[in-house]
């Protein structure tokens, strides 16, 4: 079975490849590099040792697209590429419509229109809005979120339950990640932000690392037990092979599936710092200071569906997860090499 994963090159689409080729898959991936680099290719080859197919190619691109599912034989696609930026989202809101929704439209129609029908989407637990408590379960109404970048997810989710209405041959499934970290063991993967790191692991490993100097924790005065925010931190392998199950759902019938992936387990700002300490021997330097705009003080999932429905689960706990984002930030204190 041969799966096209958009934004293969990515943080979580480069763990995936390689998980989707270890279970047996034939994978071809699509990115145009707006937010990875070529090394990233180089080294899913080497740590998987198995050949893949790559298009550089935008979602948006309809004449590209058709050219993949023209010269490929594509079962399913996993769909990652995106934007994702919360902060410059709000600041270029135009931008995020037009890659995220405009761009998941035209694969769609490209997908519809080559007879293929399996897709496997990356929406988010922020489609879970404010207004929801913890923990989350898949059934609970979504809306009520902050900013454009979680819009474009609700609105391509809320797209998907149309298209599947309108036409049931269809297979979906949606995937609402809670919060990803660690990366692959060997340290040759992981994740390569742009800039000042906006999410709290990357931002902690560059602190341990000496690249920044001190990391602001976003409030203290939530209802939490001790003040800080609080979230479920999944280890990017384990979302990686949720993604190897959700592809065995949708091969098997036709359907539009939901499911949470996370652990179900809630972790502050203050036990991360301290969980990394731990598993690097490396002091954090931190400071409170006050929260920030649209964070919530509690995210954390339900995640029994999958296990009911996809016999996944997480298995990494939170000590693999920072031994292995410690490994990559180490080995790689600049990220991936230029292109
Ligand atoms: P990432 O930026 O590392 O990967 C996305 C990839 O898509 C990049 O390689 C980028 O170059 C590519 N891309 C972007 N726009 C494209 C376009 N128009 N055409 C082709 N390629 C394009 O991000 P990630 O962390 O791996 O996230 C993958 C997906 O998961 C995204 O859709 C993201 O919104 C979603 N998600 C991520 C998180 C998280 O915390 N990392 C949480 C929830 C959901
Ligand atoms: N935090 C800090 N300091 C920082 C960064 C974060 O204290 O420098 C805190 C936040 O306030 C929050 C926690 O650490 O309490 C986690 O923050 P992240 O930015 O790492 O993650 P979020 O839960 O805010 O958001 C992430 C993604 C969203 C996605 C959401 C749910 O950025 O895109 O998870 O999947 F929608």
């Amino acid at each position: 079975m041969s799966i096209l994963v958009t934004g293969g090159a990515g943080y979580i689409g480069s763990h995936t490849c390689i998980e989707l080729m270890n279970a047996g898959y034939d994978v071809v991936v699509l990115d145009n590099f707006y937010n990875c680099k070529r090394e990233a290719l180089r080294r899913i080859k080497e740590l998987s040792g198995k050949e893949f197919k790559f298009y550089e190619c935008d979602i948006r691109d309809r004449k590209g697209l058709d050219h993949i599912f023209q010269n490929e034989q594509i079962d399913c696609v996993i769909h990652f590429a995106g934007l994702k930026a919360v902060g410059e989202s709000v600041v270029k809101p135009l931008e995020y419509f037009d890659n995220n929704v405009g761009g998941t439209v035209t694969l769609l129609e490209a997908m519809r229109d080559n007879g293929c029908k399996k897709i496997v989407f990356s929406s988010s637990a922020t489609v879970y809005g404010m207004d929801n408590v913890s923990p989350l379960k898949e059934d609970m109404p979504v809306g009520g979120v902050t900013n454009p970048y979680g819009r474009t997810k609700l609105m391509i989710e809320e797209i998907l339950r149309d298209l599947y209405r309108a036409d049931s041959s269809w297979s979906i499934i949606l995937l609402r990640y809670f919060n990803p970290i660690g990366a692959h063991k060997s340290g040759r993967i992981g994740e390569d932000p742009n800039g000042i790191p906006n999410n709290l692991m990357p931002y902690i490993t560059q602190v341990a690392i000496g690249k920044l100097e001190c990391l602001s924790v976003y409030g203290d005065d939530y209802d939490t037990p001790d003040g800080t925010g609080v979230r479920d931190y999944i280890h990017v392998v384990d979302l990686a092979l949720g993604h190897v199950k959700a592809v065995e759902k949708a091969a098997e019938a036709a359907g539009l599936h939901t499911y949470n992936l996370g652990t179900g387990k809630g972790y502050s700002v203050l036990d991360m710092v301290h969980a990394f300490e731990k598993a690097s021997g490396v002091k954090i330097n931190y400071k409170i200071v006050g929260r920030r705009a649209g964070d919530i003080g509690t995210c954390y999932s339900d995640p029994s569906l999958a296990k009911k429905e996809l016999d996944w689960e997480a298995q990494r706990d939170l000590e693999e997860m920072c031994e292995d984002s410690w490994r990559w930030q180490k080995n790689n204190p600049n990220g991936y090499p230029d292109d």
